[in-house]
């Protein structure tokens, strides 16, 4: 457990999360995508708990988020929130609203958001887009769904970006990158995250809006921050971005046991008398040598 986490274990809401903004409270978000590891993020003391998209790379092994449906969504984050009701129940769940499933029609966002609700048990959906999605974050709000924002690095427009580059370095960009931030808080966003956009800009976006900024590759001066499991964790050696810092080394931990187990395997001390069952009352008829004499049936089931 961590020693962050003093006092009452209130449920973080939205509204707890602008009242954490106001205070000065950092915010800790992390992404989930199974019941055990939704466990753990949470007895750890997260406060936000993500189903993130990422999910097409880290679990599903695509080269980006484009393919994740809304079925892969609400499957993942039904699975986190099984995880989290196992816990203390304090952490706040979001989801995000994959790529296909908020841009076509806005009363296909609004489904889409109330099935993640309904289905995977979030509280909230985070869509990527600035000013121009502020009529659908309006529609899905007014259904009773809150919405996080997500701007900068907006990896479902992979395509229009030309790659996973820093975005708002330009002043245009970032001035841009700001006029989206007000927006998103106008239309009803209750948070926005801020990705890969200088940290100077953060604090200015952060400073401008009464909504908390959540950054990942936004520097220090945001109200909170979030990143992805498995890189926090270490799970991937080829996967090093500046703006990931690496918590653990699990997938060398992992190699190491599994390479043990495999070594113990193979080498016959693995299981030991202590990880295996024993009964005295056991009594067995050798089976009968003609059973093995028995033909196998044909595709109909007639014997040969
Ligand atoms: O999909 C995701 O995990 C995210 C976070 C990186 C913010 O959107």
């Amino acid at each position: 457990m961590s020693s962050h986490v003093a006092g009452p274990r209130k449920h973080v809401t939205i509204h707890e999360l602008r009242r954490m903004k106001e205070a000065g409270e950092r915010i800790a978000s992390v992404t989930a995508y199974d019941a055990t590891a939704g466990r753990l993020v949470a007895a750890a003391g997260a406060d936000v708990v993500l189903i993130g998209d990422s999910l097409g790379m880290v679990v599903q092994g695509h080269d980006s988020t484009l393919p994740v449906t809304l079925e892969h969504m609400i499957y993942h984050c039904a699975a986190v929130r099984r995880g989290l009701a196992r816990g203390d129940g304090r952490a706040h769940l979001v989801a995000d609203l994959n790529f296909g499933s908020y841009q076509a029609s806005t009363d296909e966002a609004v489904k889409a958001a109330m099935r993640l609700v309904a289905e995977g048990g979030a509280e909230a959906v985070k869509l990527e887009g600035g000013a121009d999605y502020a009529e659908v974050i309006r529609r899905i709000v007014r259904a009773g769904v809150p919405v996080m924002g997500h701007i900068g690095l907006t990896p479902q427009s992979v395509h229009k970006m030309g790659g996973y580059v820093v975005q708002g370095k330009e002043s245009d960009k970032a001035q841009q990158l700001l006029k989206d931030a007000r927006a998103l808080e106008v239309a009803g966003c209750y948070a926005v995250v801020l990705e890969c956009i200088p940290a100077e800009l953060a604090r200015i976006v952060t400073g401008q809006l009464r909504i908390p900024t959540i950054g990942i590759g936004a520097g220090p001066h945001c109200d909170g921050q979030v990143l992805v499991l498995n890189d926090l964790l270490g799970l991937d050696d080829a996967f090093t971005p500046k703006f990931v810092k690496r918590f653990a080394e699990l997938g060398a931990a992992v190699k190491e046991a599994v390479g043990a187990y495999v070594g113990e395997v193979k080498g016959r001390t693995f299981p030991a008398d202590a990880h295996s069952f024993h009964t005295s009352a056991v009594r067995l008829v050798p089976v009968r040598p003609e059973n093995d004499r028995d033909e196998p049936p044909d595709a109909m089931g007639a014997p040969i």
